[in-house]
């Protein structure tokens, strides 16, 4: 009896051993992967009254040709400063070739080519381009006006001028002064800290059960990881995901690299939930759609990124990635900036 006793007693443990191992295991390996995504601590802002003047600018319709279009027209800061618009009308009154995009998150993007192209170098070239000739401009119209006669409208306001000469004594205001204000402002649009981020930060409790299995999908078999990577959800790079489009994208500017013929720049996902319809061209209606298009892979392509291979998730794994997906959005995305 003892023996048998004895007997069972070693069968469970031979069985229990290895699983609790496997369980650390698997424990340690999603430690590891949460740590990958860990925002860091907010940037210091060392110029707040400078920012502030941008961020004036940023709400200004003034700063359009016709003094009824800001940048916020456009980029609406409850939507993780993007749109829910396929389309948004310009200055001129037409609609945008292609969807607004988000600036959350964007004063950690480096270097990296701004716009869903990469057209600018930097956000001061984008902010002087959509001004003097893009969607804040009435470029092609009977009524062109020059950034000169924009910076008179700031020049001749007297409380615009006493903070810009207190924040830049003896600095000339001119177009560049005013989008290097723009610039630093949008630098400062911290995403908002998100249930995401304070169950990296240990909180078991901050997002659910099905949000955790899509984080496991998400790095895992659904290989969304390699380009939506890190804390901002993107390598700020530029991919042909194999999307229906007329629209060569990256491949427009860059004419020597096939892989970039039909690429975007891939997008944050922070906030992603609250932007539909998504990709440049708004072709997905909502985060479902999105997920199909990547289980079939999208157009086979000699332009296609390597990473689109297809696979196919369950009704239940895919709930489960959405799930993920929508505890990626952040309260207060600006109050933490200021
Ligand atoms: C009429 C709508 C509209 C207005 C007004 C507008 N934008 Fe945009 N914005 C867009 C669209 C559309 C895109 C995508 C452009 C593209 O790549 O084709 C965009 C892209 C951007 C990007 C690129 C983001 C990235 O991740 O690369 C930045 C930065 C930006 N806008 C800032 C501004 C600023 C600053 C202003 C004001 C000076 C402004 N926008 C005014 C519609 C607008
Ligand atoms: C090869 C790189 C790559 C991979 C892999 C990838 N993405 Fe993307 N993602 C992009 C690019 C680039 C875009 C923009 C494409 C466009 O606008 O045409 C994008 C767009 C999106 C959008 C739309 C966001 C918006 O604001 O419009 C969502 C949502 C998204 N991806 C989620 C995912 C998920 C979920 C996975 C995994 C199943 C995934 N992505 C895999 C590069 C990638």
């Amino acid at each position: 009896m003892k023996f048998i006793r004895l007997a069972a007693a070693l069968v469970v443990l031979a069985v229990v051993a290895p699983l609790a191992d496997a369980q650390t295991v698997a424990d340690k390996e999603l430690a590891a992967l949460k740590e990958l995504y860990r925002r860091p601590v907010p940037q210091p802002i060392d110029n707040k009254e400078f920012v502030e003047l941008g961020r004036e600018l940023f709400f200004s319709p003034q700063l359009s040709a016709s003094g009824n279009t800001a940048c916020a027209s456009c980029h609406f800061p409850q939507l993780g400063y993007g749109v829910t618009d396929a389309k948004s009308k310009n200055d001129a009154g037409k609609l945008t070739s292609r969807k607004s995009q988000p600036l959350i998150g964007i004063g950690y993007a480096g270097s990296a080519p701004v716009g869903w192209d990469g057209k600018s170098a930097t956000l001061e070239d984008q902010a002087m381009a959509s001004i003097a000739t893009g969607s804040m401009s009435l470029q092609g119209t009977e009524k062109p006006v020059k950034t000169e006669a924009i910076v008179d409208r700031f020049k001749n306001d007297a409380a615009f001028v006493a903070k810009f000469e207190k924040v830049m004594p003896g600095a000339a205001m001119g177009i560049d002064a005013l989008v290097k204000a723009v610039a630093a402002y949008e630098r400062t649009l911290e995403p908002g800290v998100a249930p995401f981020d304070r169950w990296v930060a240990g909180d078991e409790q901050a997002i659910s059960g099905p949000a955790k299995r899509g984080f496991v999908l998400f790095n895992g078999k659904a290989n969304c990881g390699p380009c939506h990577s890190g804390w901002r959800f993107t390598d700020d790079n530029f991919h042909d995901i194999g999307t229906t489009t007329m629209d060569e994208g990256r491949g427009r500017i860059v004419k020597d690299d096939p892989l970039m013929k039909f690429a975007f720049k891939t997008p944050t996902l922070r906030s992603v939930h609250l932007r539909p319809p998504y990709m440049h061209n708004a072709s997905a209606a909502t985060l479902e759609d999105v997920i199909r298009h990547y289980e079939k892979g999208g157009i086979d392509r000699p332009s296609r990124s390597p990473l689109m291979t297809a696979f196919e998730l369950t009704d239940q794994e895919r709930q489960d990635l959405i799930a993920f997906l929508n505890t990626l959005d952040g309260q207060n995305a600006t109050a933490q900036a200021q």
